[in-house]
């Protein structure tokens, strides 16, 4: 009852929680007057920031540092993957783009399932049949050939030199490559080149990567699509068991998109359309929350929490069953995104006690498998921003490294729903609308995303964490724009995940007090502090009142601002 009270009461103060606040708290996170681009590796935003001083703009530094994460940051960094750009010009236009890899030709509703249509453990995750075609280069040279401003060549140089010249491993990186080892062997034979022991402080130097960037350099994306390239993965794939081929390659097209724009209190919010979930699930989110007091509330105070953790239930809910590759399914994107609808989804919450999801027991949600992909925040000299999110889907993706390309490819097939109700790794379960087709778009949470405030760019953000990126987007915009933090401690800040189902409430260990939780847990709320689970990887910049950038660099990786 106290809590209704408390609301009642808050409802009663007019407009004291109408707009966002944000811009009260001082910058904790690197400050630059005029550019910042913002990366899991600093060698990739420096190049990125390199690019631009030379005269590049936003979307020649995407390409320079989307391909410099591909050579430092191979876990997620990639050429056999895909992602999702939204951008945001100076002048207010905003659009986005959609490079996300697509089912092989070849590929079948069934192709995971047994003869008795149970789902074969690892097949959509591991080796040759868990990738779908890679859109990454299409994207890349698709977004600067129509707003870039220097020659792809210029802009891949210093790439090619990093390639060739190497990088030195961190201390992160040198466990994740050790923990994966076995592993690359396993599915690549004893030579691969990641099969090697790699410690902290060594340099990796990837000649055959450092020649592959050289001849896409050299002769653009149809180097990857139909050239050299494009023959020796499709032999790699056509002589290893795999079903990708010439034709796919050849017909893969990254696609313009609508973002997904709503307002939320006085800030505009612009993010990504299906075939990723993200705008449409972060905007559900958000207008379920919107006629709530947060603020008042307290940042993670038990109610905070719950109202959190209900409105993901319920847009969780509504993801999985209506979202796929619009090419292939109608999405009711209207209907899900009616304040009207959204308030009706909230009607039967209570502050007094949880909703129950399903009846389905905990222990399905897999966050073992550590979990990479890669988001970067771009801000130019000029004000043109672009927000982006590329991945192999897992950590490496398939495993399988092309050697003589010098790239892993992705797994992006495990993000399809291998049949109705059976969790994929992050614990999701599909229907029909993200079935496999052949050429259909698997159903993403990827959710890049730039937020307007009083028609000024305000904030560019993103992160990788499978489905938790949809949870850590909204927990970072919260915290700046109804918790007055900085950027950099907005990123800091502990995160908490619900996705509907398992039905359980995903906490950074060690993160929360244990007052909270035990008010949680005597309201029926089941809680879950795995080990191992880092919930979004955030990298993002916010604009502050005086025109300078703040970048928030997540310090859950080895993520690094940098500007100018
Ligand atoms: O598109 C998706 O939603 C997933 N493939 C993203 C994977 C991911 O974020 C893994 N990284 N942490």
């Amino acid at each position: 009852m106290r809590y209704r009270s408390l609301f009642l009461c808050l409802l009663l103060i007019p407009g004291s929680f109408l707009t966002s606040k944000g811009q009260s708290s001082s910058p904790k996170g690197l400050v630059a007057d005029h550019a910042m681009v913002v990366s899991a590796r600093e060698e990739a935003s420096k190049i990125g920031i390199e690019i631009l001083k030379q005269g590049g703009n936003a979307f020649d530094a995407m390409m320079a540092t989307e391909m410099a994460l591909a050579v430092t940051f191979p876990f997620a960094g990639n050429l056999g993957g895909g992602g999702f750009m939204v951008y945001r010009m100076a002048d207010g236009r905003i659009g986005s783009l959609d490079y996300r890899e697509k089912a092989p030709l070849a590929a079948t509703k069934d192709m995971y399932l047994d003869k008795d249509g149970n789902v074969i453990p690892n097949l959509s995750t591991q080796g040759m049949l868990a990738s779908g075609v890679p859109g990454t280069l299409a994207g890349i040279f698709e977004a600067q050939a129509k707003f870039g401003k220097l020659k792809p060549n210029q802009v891949l140089q210093p790439v090619i030199d990093l390639a060739r010249n190497g990088y030195v491993v961190s201390k992160k990186q040198a466990e994740s490559l050790r923990n994966h080892r076995q592993i690359f062997i396993q599915v690549n034979g004893p030579n691969t080149f990641f099969g090697k022991e790699f410690q902290a402080g060594d340099t990796i130097k990837q000649p055959a990567l450092a020649n592959t960037l050289e001849r896409i350099a050299k002769k653009g994306k149809n180097e990857f699509y139909k050239g050299e390239t494009a023959k020796i993965l499709v032999n790699h794939f056509q002589t290893n068991g795999g079903i990708i081929s010439k034709k796919d390659l050849i017909q893969y097209k990254a696609v313009w998109r609508d973002p997904i724009v709503f307002p939320y209190r006085d800030l505009k919010i612009i993010s990504m359309a299906p075939p990723s979930s993200g705008g449409i699930t972060l905007g559900q989110i958000l207008k379920m929350l919107e006629p709530y007091p947060l603020s008042k509330l307290g940042h993670h105070s038990s109610e905070y929490v719950q109202l959190l953790v209900e409105a993901e239930r319920r847009a969780y809910a509504d993801r999985n069953h209506y979202l796929g590759d619009p090419d292939f399914v109608k999405i009711p994107t209207n209907q899900l995104l009616d304040p009207s609808y959204l308030k009706s989804r909230m009607s039967n919450f209570s502050f007094e006690k949880a909703s129950k999801s399903a009846d389905i027991a905990h222990g399905d949600l897999s966050f073992e498998e550590s979990m990479e992909t890669t988001h970067y925040s771009i801000v130019d000299a000029d004000g043109n921003a672009v927000s982006v999110t590329t991945t192999l889907n897992g950590a490496y993706g398939s495993k399988v490294f092309v050697e003589e390309l010098g790239f892993f490819m992705n797994n992006e097939m495990d993000d399809f729903s291998a049949k109705a109700g059976v969790p994929n790794m992050f614990g999701l379960v599909g229907t029909e609308a993200n079935s496999i087709a052949p050429g259909k778009r698997m159903l993403s949470s990827m959710t890049p995303t730039i937020v307007e405030k009083e028609g000024k760019l305000s904030m560019v953000v993103g992160t990788p964490g499978g489905s938790t990126i949809i949870t850590s987007v909204l927990q970072t915009i919260l915290n700046v724009y109804e918790f007055d933090m900085g950027m950099q401690e907005a990123v800091n800040a502990p995160r908490f995940h619900h996705q509907w189902l398992p039905d359980l409430v995903n906490f950074e260990p060690k993160a929360f007090g244990t007052t909270l939780v035990n008010q949680l847990k005597s309201k029926g709320y089941l809680l879950y502090e795995g080990n191992s689970t880092i919930i979004g990887k955030v990298d993002a910049i916010r604009l502050l009142s005086n025109g300078k950038l703040e970048g928030g660099a997540d310090p859950r990786g080895d993520d690094k601002a940098v500007g100018y």
